[in-house]
């Protein structure tokens, strides 16, 4: 195999990616980009209100982040600034700053081009929204997973409370609803699966079940 090997994971919010993103790059031994968590990060970083900067003070902005991503499976690190990515971006609430920003044509460019490099040097899982249509549309294994709301809202609300961030599920239900209208349906990069990506809807699926077709597309793509 020449150059790194990538694998593109795209979806709505709450649709499962992050676990089995973490379980493929343990199982192939290569890094796990989250760039959902890169948006996150940069609307925490320039808080609320920032997606309606002007352009020069976002773009003076974003020229002082700077991603990068060490380890490897579900120990990689991302950072940002050479921090690393703690779980307070986790909230729906900078769930939805994410999606303002990543409506913002500058920011996505400056995404772009963070993990592309990233990627120009890692074998990767990259998990996002644009992977396979955007960022990396030459990866040779590309997943779009989809599940209905009311079940991603369940698995959200599971997760938060793993992380001891109980929330209301009715609410959650309607935050996911309106972040993924706004995901979808936005001018730049909307979420959308690429034509060439293997389709899983995850509804009623069990992870172990998605997990073992994730990997038998990816071992058919390796070789
Ligand atoms: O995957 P997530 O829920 O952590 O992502 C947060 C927001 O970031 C999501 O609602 C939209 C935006 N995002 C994006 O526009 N493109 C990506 N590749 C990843 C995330």
């Amino acid at each position: 195999m020449t150059g790194p090997f990538i694998i593109t994971l795209d979806g709505p919010a709450g649709v499962g990616k992050s676990s089995l993103a973490k379980r493929l790059a343990d199982r192939f031994g290569i890094a796990y980009l989250d760039t959902g968590a890169m948006f996150r990060a940069t609307a925490w970083k320039l808080g609320e209100g920032a997606w309606e900067w002007e352009a020069l003070r976002m773009e003076t902005a974003l020229k002082e982040l700077e991603f990068s991503l060490s380890g490897c499976g579900a120990g990689s690190v991302l950072s940002l600034n050479g921090v690393p990515l703690t779980d307070e971006i986790r909230t729906e609430t900078v769930g939805m700053w994410a999606s303002n920003m990543a409506r913002i044509p500058a920011v996505r460019t400056c995404q772009k081009d963070a993990q592309r490099s990233i990627g120009a040097t890692t074998s990767l899982i990259a998990e996002g929204r644009d992977m396979g249509t955007v960022i990396f549309p030459q990866a040779p294994c590309k997943f779009f997973l989809d599940a209905d709301l009311r079940e991603r809202a369940r698995r959200r609300f599971l997760q938060l409370q793993e992380m001891g961030r109980p929330a209301d599920m009715e609410e959650l239900v309607e935050q996911i609803g309106a972040r993924d209208d706004q995901d979808r349906n936005r001018k730049v990069a909307p979420l959308k699966p690429a034509e060439d990506a293997i389709l899983v809807d995850t509804t009623s699926l069990d992870i172990e079940g998605v997990f073992e077709r994730l990997v038998a597309e990816v071992e058919k793509r390796k070789s």
